[in-house]
């Protein structure tokens, strides 16, 4: 019999019930995890103007991600460089400078000191400006990264800006976002996220338009999806949409994969038909539905008319906050906000519950590492492969 790849693990096996519920693998995850790679932190949309930020919170660390008047993204951690105070108390907003509250130190929005208070002659303020965090934009999307040097993120942005970027989410608007405190663990959410074995069961609004395959490593085959696919990407080829599958190459954190929806559907709605005008550059309603995936904390689908994105915010062993938005046009007239959450909304409510029901069993006395299936649930163990691999590589506390 073959060693094991971790201690954390059987390959074929879900984890350990510690590697769910124990406080120090939680406190692991956000060390050798969360805080080693890049993060998704929202959309440029939303930070279209010189001062408009949002805040990233992981751990016991918050981001400020903020516009600058150079046009630039920066990234800083919301720490004052005085005595370290948080800056920022809002999930977003428009600042012209961040003051502290504590002793009005105040902040250019790029994390130059400008001005502080009664610290006496000789003060040199430009010594003391707020630390940055990695920021980079893609398509419309923002990651940031928490590590002192974070890994490349080049390859994800060749993979996703051409395909992303006739979508045009840079000139897009936030509809309507969703908020969730799910009780499960984060390692639960995306597991979840990561198979469609549970679709037929539990998704009647998903898979009137998506094709129950198409998940990487699903081998199932479905003649009418292999079809669909194959007709799809030759009219995507002749339009010029890039269409190229890049699903974890190499054991990367992301993915990148446009598929074809069902016959008669042209977005995921629950009648096929667009629920807000075209995005960006599209011009034509067949584009299938463009899956971006980035470990740990992040999907989203962009199909022709709005996209999703759902952000992970881990929050204990037990709990995960999650953030759905769903974007059209910016110039989009008045948008029905029923008919273009009706699928995700749906869908999304329906895996939290699926997702708190697995923790709880999980959790339990009766709970034992069972095994993932090779037909259809090879992504899950492509991800707690993962996910162990950055836990083993930091030798962090196993459970
Ligand atoms: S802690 Fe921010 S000004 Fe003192
Ligand atoms: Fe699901």
């Amino acid at each position: 019999m073959s060693e094991p790849a971790s201690p954390l693990r059987s390959p074929g096996r879900s984890l350990p019930q510690a590697a769910y519920t124990d406080p120090a693998v939680f406190a692991a995850d956000l060390e050798h995890v969360w805080a080693t790679g890049w993060l998704f932190a929202g959309h440029s949309c939303e930070l279209a103007g010189p001062g408009e930020y949002l805040t990233r919170e992981i751990g016991r660390d918050r981001v400020i991600v903020v516009r600058g008047t150079d046009d630039a993204l920066h990234a800083h951690h919301d720490v004052c460089a005085h005595r370290g105070s948080r800056l920022t108390t809002a999930d977003r907003g428009c600042v012209r400078a961040f003051v502290c509250p504590y002793h009005q130190w105040v902040y250019d929005v790029d994390g130059r000191l400008r001005s502080a208070r009664l610290m006496g002659p000789g003060f040199a303020t430009g010594d003391h400006g707020l630390a940055p965090v990695a920021v980079r934009e893609i398509a419309g999307l923002v990651f940031v990264s928490l590590a002192p040097d974070p890994p490349d993120v080049d390859r994800l942005a060749a993979a996703l800006a051409p395909q992303l970027a006739p979508h045009r989410l840079d000139d897009a608007r936030v509809e309507t976002r969703l908020r969730y405190r799910v009780a499960a663990n984060w390692k639960t959410l995306v597991e979840n996220n990561r198979e469609c074995y549970h679709c037929r069961g539990s998704h009647p609004e998903f898979t009137l338009s998506n094709f129950e395959v198409g998940v990487n490593g699903d081998v199932r085959t479905d003649p009418r999806f292999d079809a669909a696919l194959h007709r799809a990407r030759d009219r995507w080829a002749h339009r010029g949409l890039p269409a190229e599958d890049v699903s974890f190459p190499g054991g990367a954190w992301f993915r990148v994969a446009r598929l074809p929806l069902r016959d008669g559907f042209v977005t995921e709605s629950l009648d096929g038909r667009p629920v807000a005008p075209l995005l960006g550059e599209l011009g034509e309603a067949d584009a299938g539905s463009l899956r971006v995936i980035g470990l740990p904390d992040f999907w989203a689908h962009a199909n022709c008319d709005y996209a999703v994105t759902t952000r992970l915010t881990p929050v204990d062993t037990g709990t995960t906050d999650v953030e759905v938005c769903f974007l059209v046009r910016s110039d989009a007239g008045p948008v029905d906000v029923d008919a273009l959450t009706a699928v995700w909304r749906a869908t999304s409510e329906q895996d939290w519950e699926l997702c708190e029901q697995n923790y709880a069993g999980i959790a339990s006395r009766g709970y034992r590492p069972g095994p993932l299936s090779p037909v259809v649930e090879s992504s899950v163990e492509a991800f707690l492969t993962w996910y162990t691999t950055a836990l083993d590589r930091a030798a962090a506390p196993l459970g």
